[in-house]
């Protein structure tokens, strides 16, 4: 039995990844704002104080650590405030991901370590997403991020979180600290995916009707177990070699957008 870190566990891709992973018979520690079935540690990600009790309450409950997804995060639709998708998507994930790297590095003694992180294939399926709050997450200026961001929409600074991430896990993951100390980083870039998220976008009189004007070639939305499905493969013993991926989990929609390879995360410099 090995022991892994979800947090959004109260919903959505997070609920589903932690059922499936118990249903393998690991142990799960759910982390989320809502106090939920599954949910052990109740803590708000967009704060840095928040991000202290979330880290320390999975502390309070192992000191080692097999694997971890910060699967918490919203939407960036109408009403929704830009700077709250930076910091619960981006710095409210990587906080956990550093903040536990000590438990991590004592799991991986057992054969390694897996951190999986929530891109989006928005990423490469939404042009013009902001590259300013991008660089300023790469650079981790939350200060900076938040303030670009709130320049602009926030259905344009999703996808600026969503990259950035999946940058991160590239950037850092090949680092002595990471895959050097076992722990392997990694993304899943999930297309639509029926969730109460992607309920409440639905309903968005603005942005709503971009939801399924989305193409899949296998003419479909996806569902949240197969995105933990992904997710739980990359966190296996089988994707020991995988370290840096981003996997779409999209039906085919990155692929029908870019047939020749993924285009449209470029986010520019990332030194000042
Ligand atoms: P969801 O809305 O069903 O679940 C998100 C969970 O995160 C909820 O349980 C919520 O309470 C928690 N959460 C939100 N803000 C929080 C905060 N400040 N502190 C702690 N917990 C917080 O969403 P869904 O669809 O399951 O999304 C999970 C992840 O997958 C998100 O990062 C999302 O961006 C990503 N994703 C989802 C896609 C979709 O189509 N559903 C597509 C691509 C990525």
């Amino acid at each position: 039995m090995k022991t892994y870190v979800v947090s959004g566990a109260a919903s959505g891709i997070g609920a589903a990844t932690a059922a499936q992973l118990r249903g393998q018979g690991h142990r799960v520690i759910g982390v989320d704002r809502a106090a939920a079935d599954g949910v052990d540690v109740v803590a708000d990600l967009s704060t840095s104080e928040g991000r202290a009790a979330a880290v320390a309450g999975v502390r309070d409950l192992t000191d080692r650590i097999h694997g971890l997804v910060p699967a918490a995060g919203i939407a960036g639709h109408t009403g929704v405030d830009s700077r709250l998708v930076v910091s619960v998507n981006f710095f409210g994930a990587i906080a956990l991901v550093t903040g536990l790297h000590a438990e991590l590095t004592t799991g991986a003694a057992d054969g390694g370590a897996g951190v999986v992180l929530l891109a989006s294939n928005s990423i490469t399926g939404m042009p013009g997403w902001n590259a300013p709050v991008a660089q300023a997450c790469l650079r981790d200026d939350e200060a900076l991020a938040r303030e670009e961001a709130g320049k602009v929409d926030s259905v344009m600074v999703y996808p600026s979180t969503k990259a950035a991430l999946a940058w991160w896990a590239r950037r850092e993951g090949v680092k002595p600290e990471w895959a050097g100390a076992g722990i392997r980083l990694n993304s899943v870039a999930p297309g639509a995916t029926e969730t109460p998220m992607v309920a409440e976008m639905r309903a968005d009189p603005v942005f709503g009707p971009a939801i399924d004007s989305y193409p899949t070639a296998i003419g479909r939305t996806g569902r949240p177990e197969e995105v933990a499905a992904a997710i739980c493969f990359l966190l296996s013993e089988g994707a020991a070699n995988i370290v840096g991926a981003v996997l779409f989990v999209d039906g085919g929609t990155d692929a029908m957008l870019h047939p020749i390879s993924p285009q449209g995360w470029e986010v520019g410099p990332i030194e000042p």
